[in-house]
Formats: C-alpha cells, structure tokens, sequence
C-alpha cells in the first residue's frame, strides 16, 4: 500500500533537514566517540567492514545476460506481496557511487556475494562476459580503494535452471556444478581476493528451503510450513540438502586446496546463522535443550567439517532419515574449513519438547526436542527493533572456541533491524553495534579467535524475510527516488568515527553505552 502523498512529502521533508544537519555536523556532535569501544582494541589484522549480498542490492535481475536464480522465482510468486528485487538498490550500475562511499566510511573490507546466473547464466557451462566484467570491475574498485573483498559464492540464490533440471540442492548433481562454478571464481578472482565462504547460513537456508518453505525454493510438507508448498517433504528433505551441501562445500575447498591454495594463499569458509540460546527456566531439561539447539544449528554442519560426522544427538533423534557419511565422505568432508563464518542477530529462549518425539510424522524441528520462544526479553516490542542489553554474541563465541577447538571465525552478520522508512537517526543501530562490538572485543579478550566483524548490512536492501519493510543498513535508500539515492544514518557516522579512531570526548552515546552491560553473563 503506497503510503499517503502528504505523509511521504512530510518524510522526505524530515529527512532533508536531517541530511543537512548532517552535512552542519550536528548529530555528528551526539556522537562524537565510540563509548568505550576502539578500532585500536582490535589486532590490525582485524578486518572490520560492512555486507550485502547479490540479490538483495544488485537489482540488473534481467540485464547484460543473467538469468533467473530461486530467489527470482520465489519473490515474482508473490511471497512478498509483490515486492521482489528486480531493481533494489541498483548496485550492479552504482558500484563505484557505493565503493566511494565505503571509503569515505573508512570500510576496510566489504562482504559480497556473487550471482551464479550472472556469471554462469544457466548454472553450468558458458560464462557470461558482462557478469565476469561486473564482478572483475567491483574487485578492481574495491582494491583501488584499500579495501578487502570478502566474497560469498552463493548466497540462497542458485540457478533456477539447475532446480528446474534436477531439483537443485536435493541431487547430488549439484556437487558438480557447484564445484565447476567455484572453480570459475577462484580462477577468475582468485588472484586478488583471499577470502572465500562457500555458501551463506546453509542451516537457515535448508530450514527455511525444505522444512518449513518460507525461503526459496519454497518445499515442506503437511502438517509442517506454510500452506502454499506444493511440493516437498519435511521429515527427509533437509536432511538430504544439508549433506549435499556439506558435500558440495568440501568439494569446492578441497579443489582451492589443491589447485590454487600455493599461489593464491587464499581461505574458505562456510556461513553459519546461530542463535544464542538461552534456557527458559533453570530446570535441568530447559538447560540441556540449549545444547540441543546448538547441536541441530550449528553442529548439523560444524561436527562434520571439524570431526567427521553429524552431533551423536542427531542421529539418535533423526535415525534413518539422517543421510550417512561413507568413510570416504568423511574423509572428504572432515578439515574442510579455514573459518567459520558467523550470521548473529539475538538470543532467542529454548524450551525442552522432548515428548514431541514420540510423534510419528517428524521434521527438523520435532526431532530437535525444543522449542523456541522469543520472550519479551529477546523480541522488540514493536517487532522491528532487537533489544540491545545482554548481548550474546560473546557467548557463541566461547561455545565455538569451546566446542571446535578455537577456529578462526568471521562474523559476517550482525546488525539492527529498524522499520526501513523510520528515520535517519538510527540511535538504537548505534547502541547495538555498540554494544555488540564491545561483546566481541570481550570474547576475544577471552582468547575467541576472531579475525573480522561485516555490520549488515552496508544499504538498506531487500531482505530475505521482510523485504523492504525492515531495514539494516548504514545507508538509507530511498526507493521513491529515480536515483536511488543513499543518505547516511547517524549509524554510518558512527561507524565512521569508529573506524577512523576518533572520539573519546564523553557524549549522549557514551552515555547511552554506559548503560548497556557489556557482559554477556
Ligand atoms: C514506511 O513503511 C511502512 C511499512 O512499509 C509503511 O506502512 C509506511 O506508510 C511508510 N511510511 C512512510 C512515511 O513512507
Ligand atoms: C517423506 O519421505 C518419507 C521417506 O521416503 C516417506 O515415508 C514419507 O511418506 C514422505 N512424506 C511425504 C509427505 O511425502
Ligand atoms: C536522535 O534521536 C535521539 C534519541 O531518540 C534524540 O535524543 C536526538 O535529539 C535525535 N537527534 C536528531 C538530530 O534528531
Ligand atoms: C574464558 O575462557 C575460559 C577458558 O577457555 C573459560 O573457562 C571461561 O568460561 C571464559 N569466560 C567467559 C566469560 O566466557
């Protein structure tokens, strides 16, 4: 619903004077210091940037060549009440106004995903030369400007093509083509940029996918997801797309390793989303679903790559339906990851559901043995903004140092919802990175073994679940406007400062940190 004339005029009204108090330093004042956090508490080597990824800004979704992915398709079927992201943020012609802006931010790395049918339009064989150029032309700009290229090669948005042609993510034929395509990259980019994640949050994709359907490609089965899946089964499919995806990911870093790691000296990834998991009551069952829950997330994937095989509770709870590793898969699979890459927006509360699973019909969520359950605590109460006391990413953070033997980690999401059309006065998008920022530094004052921090996201974009409701961008994008132009939030002069190390006069924002406990106790 296109919001009334005169309230839009009012809007753009507040954001011009905003924009001027801007360019008159005047919120820059407000915040003037990052509170008690510094870029100078962090290791040089530190990376800190911002992120995006290829659908959701680059827009061009029918130009110079590139064909539909599954996000395509699941957005034009009206999931988003008509929204989808044919044009969004027009990164694919605004790149080099974007990149001057990350420099202008101090940005030192940007975390990007690359469209597989841009590159390789119908999944497997021929390269598409404007897709090739695109991505040369943005790697080039990037490192004109100092900063990092951290790419995603896959970030939900596979090739409608091969979903069409073999079911995707469900056959093993994507082992393949993923791999193929990998190679492009690595070939192609690999000789300016070193930092490689496979594919984005596969636990939510798969989730989201094939359990309960409300991501591409849209699969579940009753009585699980949504009603409009036509296609689909709950109980197996998440667990066959989760162990071709494990197979796939190693395929493509076993590849890196032989062919080109002596002369790139690059690292790859896989993304992970975690939750951080709180018990609901302090009885033993509550507290024992949290490990359930780390389990089921995280470890589904973690174990395999660092041990060699699915979390033992797993394969209890999932049984037949659990695909097996051969001893070669294993083989295969097990130190198939330099880092694992971290999605984190809040803690969540778990509660023990052990009796669901003496139900006969189960999915993912029924044999994981818990529920989850946003508490007033966790969940905003306007449901657009997270809270931003009791910040937990510290504690996933000392789980993963915990449980996998302290591998290096990439947080490549972490950021703070607001409504997209709200303000440029993001006040609680700077509280949050705040304070999130300092959980970090906590952490890794405990020995976690962290090596960079992407805010998501750069731009207000489109967004997997609310489309262009919500927004998490540094930069506002005004989509009424022809131009598409980008206007700093408060939060990208924070982040600003915070980069370019300037700021220890006492402020409102100070103020504000003071009042957030940076413990995650
Ligand atoms: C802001 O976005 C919301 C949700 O999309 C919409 O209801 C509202 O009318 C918009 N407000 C303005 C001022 O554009
Ligand atoms: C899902 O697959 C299992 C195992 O093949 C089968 O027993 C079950 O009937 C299937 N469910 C649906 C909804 O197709
Ligand atoms: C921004 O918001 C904060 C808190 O809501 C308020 O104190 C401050 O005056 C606002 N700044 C501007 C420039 O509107
Ligand atoms: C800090 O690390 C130690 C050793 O790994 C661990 O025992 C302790 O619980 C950690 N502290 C916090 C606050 O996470």
């Amino acid at each position: 619903m296109p919001p009334a004339k005169q309230l839009r005029d009012l809007f753009m009204a507040i954001l011009l004077v905003f924009v001027i108090a801007a360019a008159a330093n005047l919120p820059v004042m407000v915040l003037s210091g990052a509170g008690n956090v510094r870029r100078s508490d962090f290791p040089d080597t530190f990376v800190f940037g911002a992120g995006s990824s290829a659908y959701q800004v680059e827009g061009a979704a029918f130009e110079d060549g590139r064909m539909p992915s599954i996000w395509d398709t699941f957005a034009h079927a009206g999931i988003y009440g008509g929204a989808n992201a044919d044009v969004s943020c027009d990164a694919y012609h605004k790149y080099k106004e974007d990149v001057k802006l990350m420099a202008d931010m101090g940005l030192e790395g940007y975390r990007f995903s690359i469209s597989w049918s841009r590159l390789i339009p119908n999944g497997r064989g021929s390269i598409n030369p404007k897709g090739l150029q695109y991505y040369n032309n943005l790697i080039n700009e990037l490192l004109r400007h100092g900063i990092q290229p951290h790419i995603t090669l896959c970030h939900s948005d596979i090739p409608q093509t091969l979903q069409d042609e073999y079911g995707g993510w469900m056959s093993r034929k994507i082992i393949d083509d993923f791999t193929a395509y990998a190679d492009v990259c690595f070939k192609e980019f690999g000789d300016r940029v070193s930092y490689w994640t496979t594919l984005n949050e596969v636990n939510v994709f798969t989730i989201g996918g094939y359990d309960n359907g409300i991501t591409p490609p849209n699969h579940c089965s009753p009585p699980f997801g949504l009603k409009s899946c036509s296609i689909g089964n709950s109980s197996t499919e998440p667990y066959i797309v989760a162990h071709n995806i494990l197979l796939a990911h190693s395929s493509a870093v076993r590849l890196y390793r032989r062919k080109y790691k002596s002369t790139q000296h690059g690292f790859v990834g896989l993304n992970l989303f975690a939750y951080r998991p709180l018990p609901c009551t302090i009885e033993t069952a509550d507290i024992n679903a949290v490990q359930r829950v780390y389990d089921f997330y995280v470890g589904w994937f973690a174990n395999p790559l660092i041990f060699g095989d699915y979390p033992d509770v797993m394969k209890r709870n999932v049984g037949s339906r659990l695909p097996e590793f051969t001893r070669e898969e294993s083989m295969q699979v097990k130190g198939a990851i330099d880092f694992i890459a971290l999605n984190h927006y809040q803690t969540i509360h778990v509660k023990d559901s052990s009796s669901s699973l003496e139900s006969k019909i189960r999915d993912y969520t029924i044999d994981g043995a818990f529920e989850l359950i946003y508490t007033e605590e966790d969940s905003p109460p306007d449901q657009f903004e997270y809270p931003v006391t009791q910040p937990g990413l510290g504690d996933i953070l000392e789980y993963l140092k915990q449980a996998y033997g302290n591998i290096p980690i990439y947080i490549h999401e972490n950021g703070q919802m607001t409504r997209r059309n709200a303000t440029l006065n993001d006040t609680r998008r700077v509280e949050y990175l705040q304070a999130y920022i300092g959980n970090v530094l906590d952490a890794m004052r405990n020995g976690s073994n962290v090596k960079g921090y992407f805010v998501w996201s750069f731009l207000d974009c489109f967004e997997l679940l609310g489309a262009y409701d919500s927004g998490f961008g540094l930069y506002y994008v005004d989509l009424d406007d022809k131009e598409l132009t980008r206007y700093p939030k408060l939060s990208s002069h924070w982040y600003t400062n915070f980069l370019k190390g300037k700021g220890s006069k006492h402020s409102e924002i100070l103020q504000i940190e003071n009042k957030v406990p940076r413990s995650s106790q």
